[in-house]
């Protein structure tokens, strides 16, 4: 049964997926046409893994842009998230791009996804704003070490918790701490009508409960489920956020007005299952 924070969020993400299929941040038509979805992060460091025919399972993929890009790369993928919007339009769009025999898509809450879809995989994927809706990183870590195949690579590429602690008004020399770094499981709640998308949208279901999740609370659960730390990265740039004290750079990054190179953005780690 949905709790009263799973149903909340659900309601918020259902309504989001047609506002971002037509937004430019997610450019489909710019998809449709071959550009590639991911970031040169995932891109330098995941690529190199994904050959044709590794088989790839995507948590929480929204409407599978990332997935399928993984997919045109060879991967024979699987994503899952817990929005029937977001699933619909995944499946339309493998379809549509001729990619639907190597795309699986499923609807499922993340931490319950054993008991709807079989199989492990070479890879286990997920990226950029996934965190933050999961309560808890126990059951989550159980999907993750469920799913990966013996030798098979976790790959997290998201926000940094730093940045996710900072209020909406910080300025670039003056950066505040709105939020806790150790949040103790309650959630935080938000009532935001829009999207990062598109912040006019007019939405309705507009409530949400997020849980920041410190670098102890996100890496421990998984050593401990017997996965090894093949790299932890930090990095000074990020995309899709929308605070004041960010600017965007010639590369298209974003980084902190005045302080290029000084304070982490975003992170992402690479994990082996070894047994
Ligand atoms: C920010 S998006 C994922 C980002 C993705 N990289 C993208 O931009 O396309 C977060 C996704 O998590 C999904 N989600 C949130 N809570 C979930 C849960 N408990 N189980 C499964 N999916 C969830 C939402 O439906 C949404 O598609």
């Amino acid at each position: 049964m949905l709790d009263d924070y799973l149903k909340a969020n659900l309601a918020n993400w259902d309504e989001r997926v047609g506002v971002h299929v037509g937004s430019d941040l997610y450019d489909v038509d710019g998809f449709r046409s071959g550009r590639s979805s991911l970031t040169r992060v995932e891109q330098d460091e995941l690529g190199p893994l994904v050959h044709e025919g590794t088989s790839l399972l995507h948590l929480q993929c929204h409407f599978g842009l990332d997935t399928l890009t993984w997919a045109r790369a060879g991967a024979v993928v699987t994503g899952a998230d817990f929005s029937g919007a977001a699933i619909a339009q995944a499946r339309a769009l493998a379809d549509e791009v001729g990619l639907s025999a190597r795309a699986t898509f499923v609807q499922s809450d993340v931490t319950s996804l054993a008991d709807v879809l079989e199989g492990r995989f070479d890879v286990v994927f997920t990226s950029w704003g996934v965190l933050i809706w999961l309560q808890d990183l126990e059951p989550w870590a159980d999907v993750v070490a469920h799913f990966l195949k013996p030798g098979g690579t976790f790959y997290l590429a998201e926000f940094h918790p730093n940045v996710l602690t900072l209020a909406e008004d910080s300025t670039p020399d003056r950066l505040r701490v709105g939020y806790p770094y150790f949040q103790h499981g309650e959630p935080l709640r938000f009532d935001e009508p829009g999207t990062y998308a598109d912040p006019g949208a007019r939405t309705r279901n507009n409530v949400t409960y997020e849980w920041v999740h410190g670098f102890a609370e996100t890496i421990d659960p998984l050593l401990r489920r017997g996965l090894r730390l093949d790299f932890l990265h930090e990095f000074p740039f990020t995309h899709g956020l929308s605070f004041p004290f960010l600017e965007k750079c010639e590369d298209g990054l974003l980084r902190v007005k005045g302080h290029h190179d000084d304070f982490p953005l975003s992170f992402s780690l690479k994990m082996t299952r070894e047994t």
